[in-house]
């Protein structure tokens, strides 16, 4: 092994992979014409939300979008609301720059980059309304449960930048993951289950998404979580 090889300790654990590939000439074409429009570029310091979003009131956060179909559609059916979309899968990227261009959407934006890291640095305490993840990768071998998104860090972390009442909705078709969000987010005491202690959203409110039908293909049950920060 090189020394360039060897496995950097300080290297911090990731919830994805960044996947080379597949993009359509659409998706490529999008980012190059509307991620200047459109796309926020990381920097590790508060956004102006006021500035990207004049006179905007209620502010919904969603973590993963992946392809962005929820996302998209969401901000299409609430104009009054502002969006911000986090994911790190650049094809998902280009697909929404190609729809929020298509919409001519004023209130939904893009940051390409790791969620945790966007959480913890762009978003003031209590400034997010509604905090959104949808089918997060599940990581299903115990060796690589470490790379869930869903842990207590992040929820604290997440929790500290909903507004009093914000709420953080996540939904999975995993049942171990769904099991282990409840325990985590039980945890939390700046939470309480929207739906009651230890129960799961039976009726959820929530947009299809790529993976939400692709496991309705699949026959997957889905499990909803909803809590609120006190
Ligand atoms: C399994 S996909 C689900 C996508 C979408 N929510 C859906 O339901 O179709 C998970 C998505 O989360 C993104 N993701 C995972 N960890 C992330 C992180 N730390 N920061 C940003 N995006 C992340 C991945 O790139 C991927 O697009």
């Amino acid at each position: 092994m090189t020394s360039s090889s060897k496995p950097d300790s300080n290297r911090p654990i990731r919830s994805y992979v960044i996947r080379s590939g597949r993009f359509t000439t659409s998706q490529r074409t999008a980012i190059e014409q509307h991620w200047v429009e459109y796309g926020i570029d990381y920097d590790a310091a508060p956004l102006p939300l006021e500035e990207i979003f004049p006179g905007g009131t209620r502010l919904i956060v969603e973590i993963g979008f992946g392809m962005g179909d929820s996302l998209l559609q969401m901000a299409r059916e609430q104009p009054a609301s502002s969006f911000i979309g986090i994911d790190v899968h650049r094809p998902g990227v280009g697909k929404l720059l190609h729809g929020i261009a298509e919409h001519g959407l004023t209130n939904l934006r893009i940051i390409c980059h790791d969620a945790q890291e966007v959480l913890q640095h762009c978003f003031d305490s209590a400034s997010i309304d509604r905090l959104l993840i949808f089918f997060p990768d599940p990581w299903p071998k115990k060796r690589h449960h470490k790379r869930r998104l869903l842990q207590s860090g992040f929820a604290e972390l997440a929790s500290a930048k909903l507004k009093a009442g914000g709420t953080i909705h996540l939904a999975t078709d995993w049942q171990a993951y769904a099991e282990h969000m409840m325990d985590v987010l039980e945890g939390i005491d700046m939470l309480e289950n929207a739906e009651g202690s230890n129960c799961y959203w039976e009726c959820p409110i929530r947009s299809a998404t790529k993976f939400s039908r692709r496991g309705q293909k699949l026959g997957h049950d889905v499990w909803d979580l909803l809590f609120r920060k006190r």
